[in-house]
């Protein structure tokens, strides 16, 4: 049988609508989905890399040290699809302990899932993959039922709230899930990470402006826009906005949009979590905390939900 496969779905709802929507809704908002398109991808990598970006580093090096003591499954699931240095060092663990592994990654690119799986491919001869393309919860009726064990990490769950958090990990339940939690901290550092000394991240938030302007036809002119990421201790969440620099008006397909200096369009939440906040999301969820894996200073924790 052939070693890789390819469900597409259709996109649920496109840039256009979600734009349209947001605009006219009070908050202002763009959904965090649509930073990544090719710059905007590019861009996130560049953040990875950052000194004051600890997340990545950090998540990767608790797998580094503890992939081994992981659960595997015939099949895992994972929502996005892994690229590089992390799915290899999951991947090495998987397959010491198993000789062949079914491999579903779940992404809305589908060449991010082309060019991700390629090299797993000829890297692990017991591997198959059966990709799905869709948006993460159109994908839950898609995936397999058989035992299985669903990856959700780089800080991923941190971009939903609460009830949305529970929606996602209850369609989950019946198997078992390694989700990636960013925990809370000394609010000098969730700050510093999201406002990078080098400005990448606010180049990263701005790119969503140009991508209105390149697909949408928008005449947002960037240098009146700033990039803001603030932290909400009460939601205990980092905030991250598009805030006008002075009065102006927009157009983005076919509307006139008038901001005043200092209005914002909300671009994205960034949950950070206690331990506690975990057992009890997982607990609405239908599921219970297994173990925790954790950085020296527990900056970081990959969490095994069962
Ligand atoms: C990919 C959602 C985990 O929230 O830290 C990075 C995205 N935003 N810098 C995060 C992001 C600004 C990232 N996640």
């Amino acid at each position: 049988m052939d070693r890789f496969s390819l469900i597409e779905t259709p996109l649920r709802d496109s840039f256009a609508q979600a734009v349209r929507a947001g605009l006219a809704s009070r908050p202002r908002h763009v959904p965090p989905r649509y930073f990544y398109d090719a710059l905007g991808s590019e861009l996130f990598e560049r953040i990875t890399r950052l000194p004051e970006y600890y997340l990545t580093r950090t998540e990767t090096a608790i797998l580094e040290h503890y992939a081994r003591e992981f659960p595997t499954a015939p099949t895992v699931v994972e929502f996005g699809c892994g690229f590089g240095a992390k799915t290899r060092l999951l991947f090495d663990a998987f397959f010491r302990a198993r000789k062949t592994m079914t491999y579903v990654p779940i992404d809305i690119s589908r060449r991010a899932l082309e060019e991700a799986t390629a090299p797993l491919l000829r890297s692990y001869p017991g591997l198959s993959v059966r990709a799905i393309q869709a948006e993460f919860e159109q994908a839950f009726e898609l995936i397999p039922r058989e035992p299985s064990l669903a990856l959700f990490l780089g800080s991923n769950i941190g971009n939903l709230d609460h009830h949305d958090a529970v929606r996602f990990l209850s369609a989950l339940r019946g198997r078992r899930a390694l989700v990636g939690f960013d925990m809370q901290k000394d609010e000098q550092v969730l700050l510093a990470a999201y406002n990078d000394a080098e400005g990448v991240t606010a180049q990263f938030n701005l790119n969503l402006l140009a991508r209105i302007n390149r697909e949408l036809g928008g005449d947002f002119d960037l240098a009146q826009w700033d990039h803001l990421a603030i932290y909400d201790p009460d939601a205990s969440r980092v905030e991250m906005h598009l805030a006008a620099r002075r009065d102006q008006e927009v157009h983005v397909l076919g509307e006139t949009h008038a901001f005043r200096a200092g209005q914002r369009i909300h671009t994205e939440n960034s949950y950070k979590y206690s331990m506690k906040q975990i057992r009890a999301i997982a607990a609405e969820s239908g599921f219970r905390v297994e173990r925790v894996w954790t950085d020296e200073d527990e900056w970081y924790a990959v969490v095994l939900l069962t």
